[in-house]
């Protein structure tokens, strides 16, 4: 007997009105235009600047297009999954406050802390619920507002992340089409080069995490570009592998956007043709969950029913992998 699919059946996506240039940060710090598109592929990210805005507000916005593209009232909502390490709080989970912000009350909703690899580690667990038959709508959420944990102080980091948000929903296939396969990976050795410091049980919020500034993100920006490309390009060859794909099956890459050079190591490892890769960097930067949703729907109008697309990310923990599904509308 074949398998039931989760399929995406509606994408959406939104990204701050206020754009963040290089120019703007050469004014913050030691950096200039030509050095951060040249080694990032970055030309403007997007800030939620708004006082009193968080996660939950972008993943609002988003889920109400969502379900009013797809026809889908809040209450037939059975599962919500917000992936993100930006929540509006250490608790609860932002996705319990993004059901209450958009009225869907029939659900159990909890968050996913995976990093850049977020949305990838989503989609998997929500397919997984319609797979089992205990659930037919399920709406899996990447969000980030990288703002709140970057210090514009730091050229390492602040030259990357940006704000965003982008949501699909699953419901059980009907022609086919779906969520076939992921190969997905972590490894918590990797923690010493991307974490956050403080504000954790380790290291608690006090005075003098503030004033270390051990509330943003640190990075080790070439030790994790080498396990980055490493990482993607493995598990993707795998989940070809797995499948019997050759990369002439495939219609496009998705790539987690981070750095260009990045997504252009992993196409070139897989000897992929760069017009099969979606990459919108230049415009967002790295919103970390965020940045797959943004590209699948930036490129809806142009995806066919049937399409063969892998996804793949990489991120802190680290978390890493790939997922192959074939788009269903
Ligand atoms: O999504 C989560 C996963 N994260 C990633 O995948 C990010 C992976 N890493 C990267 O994207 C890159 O490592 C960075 C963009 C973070 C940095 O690029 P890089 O080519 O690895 O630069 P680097 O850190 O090796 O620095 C090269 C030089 C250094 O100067 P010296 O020592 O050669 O004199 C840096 O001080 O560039 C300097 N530099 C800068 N110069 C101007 C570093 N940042 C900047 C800057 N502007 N913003």
């Amino acid at each position: 007997m074949n398998r039931q699919l989760a399929a995406i059946t509606g994408i959406e996506a939104y990204v701050p009105e206020y754009r963040l240039t290089n120019i703007e940060l050469e004014k913050l710090v030691d950096t200039n235009d030509e050095w951060i598109i040249s080694r990032t592929g970055i030309k403007e990210r997007r800030i939620q600047k708004e006082p009193g805005k968080a996660v939950s507000d972008m993943a609002a916005i988003v889920v109400k297009k969502l379900l009013q593209k797809t026809n889908t009232s809040p209450d037939e909502i059975e599962l919500l999954i917000c992936c993100t390490v930006t929540g509006d709080m250490v608790f609860p989970d932002t996705g319990n406050i993004i059901c209450d912000k958009v009225g869907i009350k029939n659900a159990f909703a909890f968050d996913i802390n995976a990093a850049c690899s977020g949305f990838l580690f989503g989609l998997t667990t929500g397919s997984k619920f319609i797979e089992a038959g205990t659930h037919k709508k399920v709406i899996v959420i990447g969000a980030d507002k990288m703002s709140s944990i970057i210090d514009y102080t730091d050229r390492a980091t602040c030259i990357i992340f940006g704000d965003g948000c982008g949501a699909v929903l699953l419901e059980p296939s009907t022609n086919g089409y779906g969520i076939v396969d992921s190969v997905l990976r972590g490894d918590g050795s990797g923690r010493e080069y991307l974490h956050m410091k403080a504000g954790g049980s380790l290291k608690p919020a006090s005075l003098e995490t503030v004033m270390n500034k051990e509330h943003f993100v640190y990075q080790e920006g070439k030790a994790v570009f080498k396990s980055a490309v490493n990482g993607m390009v493995d598990t993707v060859s795998k989940v070809m592998e797995r499948n019997h794909l050759t990369k002439n099956d495939i219609d496009w890459l998705v790539p987690h956007q981070a750095n260009i050079r990045i997504i252009n190591s992993v196409a070139d490892g897989l000897d992929f043709d760069k017009s099969k890769v979606m990459i919108n960097i230049e415009k967002y930067g790295n919103t970390t969950a965020g940045t797959l949703p943004l590209c699948l729907a930036e490129w809806e109008p142009k995806l066919k029913k049937g399409d063969k697309i892998i996804l793949t990310t990489f991120g802190g923990g680290f978390t890493w992998g790939a997922t192959y599904l074939t788009w269903a509308y």
